[in-house]
């Protein structure tokens, strides 16, 4: 009982100190994300995705980004990205189905996307992904928005 409350204790003392609202997810040379799920609570009006390699390999041999959209958009979107190839960086343009995406990073890269929720609708089912060749089976994971608040209701 005491190790349970400790440990509840150091876990609403990490909730508080960083933003929510900030995120900072890591991508390797073994193409994949550190998480698989990310939540952001409703009350965040502007969302801050940093996204770092951590890996070696040049941008060109195992590059990274992080998309943001609806789940059931991916497919198309990693399938419309696979046809603007490297020339386009592996986005697609002015692609109203992406919600936020940054560029791609290669090792020791950083790279920060910054945007407003205004079009996110609580309970849809987002995915974040990478649209490199042949990443996205790996590189996928679950993006919540306002799911969180409800968990910690429960606490
Ligand atoms: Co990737």
């Amino acid at each position: 009982m005491l190790r349970w409350g400790g440990g509840l204790l150091l876990l609403a003392a990490r909730v508080a100190s960083a933003d929510p609202c900030k995120i900072l997810i890591e991508s390797n040379d073994v193409m994949r994300f550190n998480m698989r799920e990310m939540s952001v609570p409703a009350t965040c009006s502007e969302v801050e995705v940093t996204l770092k390699h951590t890996g070696q390999l040049s941008a060109k041999a195992m590059g990274h980004d992080w998309v943001l959209a609806k789940d059931s958009d991916v497919s198309a979107i990693v399938n419309a990205a696979l046809a603007v190839g490297a020339a386009h960086s592996y986005l697609p343009e002015s692609d109203r189905r992406i919600i936020a995406a940054t560029k791609i990073v290669g090792g020791g890269e950083s790279t920060t996307v910054k945007f407003s929720t205004s079009a996110l609708v609580r309970g849809n089912h987002y995915a974040f992904f990478c649209t490199s060749p042949g990443h996205a089976s790996l590189m996928r994971g679950k993006f919540l928005f306002g799911e969180g608040d409800r968990i910690a209701k429960t606490d």
